[in-house]
């Protein structure tokens, strides 16, 4: 029988302690432990998706943060998504893309044009509308060092009409 999954959009402030317990858990058991890092301990998300079960148990996760950011120079205020995970007894049946529509949603409700991510792998993503970036980026790396470079397996989204710029992204922080 298939489980009902709950998602729902929880803004930062509304999430409570054991909902962040529920996705830390759930963060740590998708990601390999060697390169995982909780970014949101680091930048506070404006949102996420959780994906709940009956029992309130959380086993689909998504972060939207906001930056402010410079695109060709011109300043624009761009969507970042982070830490997407699915309990893996429960991949595969399209939860990870309903839950990026429902943030991209929100996303589109706040007057966002564009949001990006930085995937492991591209092809998830494909299917939300996203595609491969080839703009230089500047970004605070993990050493703390700023750099500048084209980041494989950055891809956008753009929410509105207006096209991606494929132009200088200065992304004033860190890769969420
Ligand atoms: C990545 C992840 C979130 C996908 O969740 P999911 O709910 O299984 O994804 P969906 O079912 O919505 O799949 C959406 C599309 O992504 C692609 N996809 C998903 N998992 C894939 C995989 N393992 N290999 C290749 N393509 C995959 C497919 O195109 C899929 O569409 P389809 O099933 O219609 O072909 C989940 O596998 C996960 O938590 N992995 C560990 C953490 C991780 O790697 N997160 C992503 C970091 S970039």
């Amino acid at each position: 029988m298939a489980i009902m999954i709950d998602l729902r959009l929880i803004p930062e402030i509304k999430l409570t302690p054991t909902l962040r317990e529920g996705v830390k858990t759930l963060i740590e058991h998708s990601f390999d432990n060697a390169t995982f890092r909780d970014v949101s301990d680091i930048e506070t998300p404006v949102f996420r998706i959780l994906g709940l079960t009956g029992g309130q148990d959380v086993v689909a996760h998504v972060a939207a943060y906001e930056r402010d950011v410079t695109i060709g120079g011109e300043p624009n205020r761009i969507a970042m998504l982070g830490d997407v995970a699915v309990a893996s007894d429960l991949r595969r049946q399209g939860i990870a893309r309903r839950a990026i529509d429902l943030a991209h949603r929100e996303l589109k409700h706040r007057a966002i044009e564009f949001c990006v991510l930085f995937a492991y792998d591209p092809a998830i993503y494909r299917k939300n509308g996203y595609r491969e970036m080839t703009n230089e980026i500047r970004l605070l790396d993990r050493d703390n060092m700023w750099r500048t470079l084209v980041y494989r397996g950055s891809m956008v989204c753009a929410l509105g009409d207006r096209p991606w710029p494929d132009d200088f992204l200065d992304l004033k922080g860190i890769v969420v």
